[in-house]
């Protein structure tokens, strides 16, 4: 019986489309194996770099929540209340290269037949730095791993030089493009930031670059909310905080729109679909506006009692899929990728009431 799951992605084959993001289910060995046990047809590990990473002295992610009773999103524990969002500063991961290569080398000895791409990051504006570059991605894929996410993204980084703060600067994508694909001859994703104007533009040069696909999306730059009463954010040290990352369900529809942006203007290219995925029906939308697989970080994060690898998630997402699959006949996700492309038009290219069009001309609203 053939697998409708299966699906090829930047050349490689996965046991099905959906993989675990950058993110605390991907920062250690354990985590990943289970992962690997639970089904996932592939992981992008939490980010590797070569600088010191120190964390925030608090928590560092919180999960908001709102309810019918309490209709807020706050992270204060309510009964009845259904997820809205994940807030986070995270930095990346502060496991060192050294430690990661051996396991890294276990995960891929283990589970030969799932994806194992490693999310790197380093700076930018010196050749020091692309040679930093160039050290992670070959250490990396002497490893053993199937591809390379380039980490262009983190919306709150310690430093200017790197994640969202280069803000798609396409100089420097090519150049950390040539860096990488110098070095090394996996795939090479690569994870832009949703938040500036300018994403479009980046992901062309990113592809024109070499990048065999664009990640998207990272978390948007957000504040965590301050309760009334007590004056104080729902996360923050010594009573300050930064702009950190909304993820989850509250990003879902900006993550599309993204998607459906890049999708539009270079449909021939990879997409890796990422926010707000908790089930079949979101990551669905983000197959028929064009992307070939799909990430999962906050709903894996969320489930209770897996470890924060979403166990019961990836069960649910493959059996899911694979009924609508069934039912529609479709052979895999390829027959209706894309398919929401040519319905996303101006909006002057929407009937009126009148039954006229604007013609080209949009009226202020
Ligand atoms: C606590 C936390 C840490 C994260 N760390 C990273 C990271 O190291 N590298 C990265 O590329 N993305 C990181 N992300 C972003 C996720 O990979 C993902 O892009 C984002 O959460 C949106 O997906 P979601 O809506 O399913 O959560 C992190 C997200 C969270 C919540």
């Amino acid at each position: 019986m053939t697998n409708r799951l299966a699906t090829t992605f930047t050349g490689l084959e996965f046991v099905n489309p959906f993989i675990l993001a950058s993110a605390p289910p991907t920062e250690s060995k354990r985590k990943i194996m289970k992962a690997f046990e639970a089904g996932w047809g592939g992981v992008v590990t939490k980010t590797i770099g070569l600088h010191p990473v120190e964390n925030v002295a608090g928590p560092r992610t919180i999960f908001q929540r709102s309810s019918d009773q309490t209709p807020y999103v706050s992270r204060m524990k309510r009964t009845d209340t259904v997820s809205h969002s994940s807030w986070n500063w995270e930095l990346i991961s502060d496991q060192p290269l050294d430690m990661w290569l051996p396991d890294l080398r276990d995960i891929k000895a283990a589970y030969p037949d799932r994806m194992l791409i490693a999310s790197i990051m380093a700076g930018a504006g010196s050749e020091e730095e692309m040679d930093n570059w160039r050290k992670l991605a070959s250490a990396v894929v002497d490893a053993g791993c199937d591809a390379i996410e380039l980490n262009m993204s983190c919306p709150h980084m310690d430093r200017k030089d790197m994640g969202a703060n280069i803000a798609n600067d396409e100089d420097i994508i090519r150049s950390i493009l040539a860096a990488v694909t110098s070095a090394v001859s996996v795939p090479i994703w690569v994870k832009l930031t949703p938040s500036t104007s300018k994403l479009v533009d980046a992901a062309g040069a990113a592809y024109e670059a070499g990048a065999a696909a664009i990640s998207l999306c990272n978390t948007f730059p957000s504040l965590p909310l301050m309760d009334p009463e007590t004056m104080k954010f729902e996360v923050e040290v010594d009573g300050l905080v930064t702009s950190g990352g909304l993820g989850g369900l509250a990003i879902l529809h900006q993550a599309l729109q993204r998607v459906s942006d890049i999708s539009k203007a270079y449909p021939d290219h990879a997409i890796s679909g990422i926010g707000g995925i908790r089930g079949f029906r979101e990551a669905f939308n983000f197959v028929v506006h064009g992307a070939g697989n799909m990430q999962v970080c906050t709903a894996a994060m969320e489930e209770k009692g897996s470890g924060g690898v979403g166990v019961e998630l990836i069960k649910e997402l493959t059996r899911d899929l694979n009924d609508y699959l069934e039912r529609k006949d479709y052979a895999s996700i390829e027959e209706f990728r894309g398919v929401a492309r040519e319905r996303i038009v101006e909006h002057s290219d929407v009937r009126r009431k009148s039954g006229t069009y604007n013609g080209g001309y949009s009226i202020a609203s």
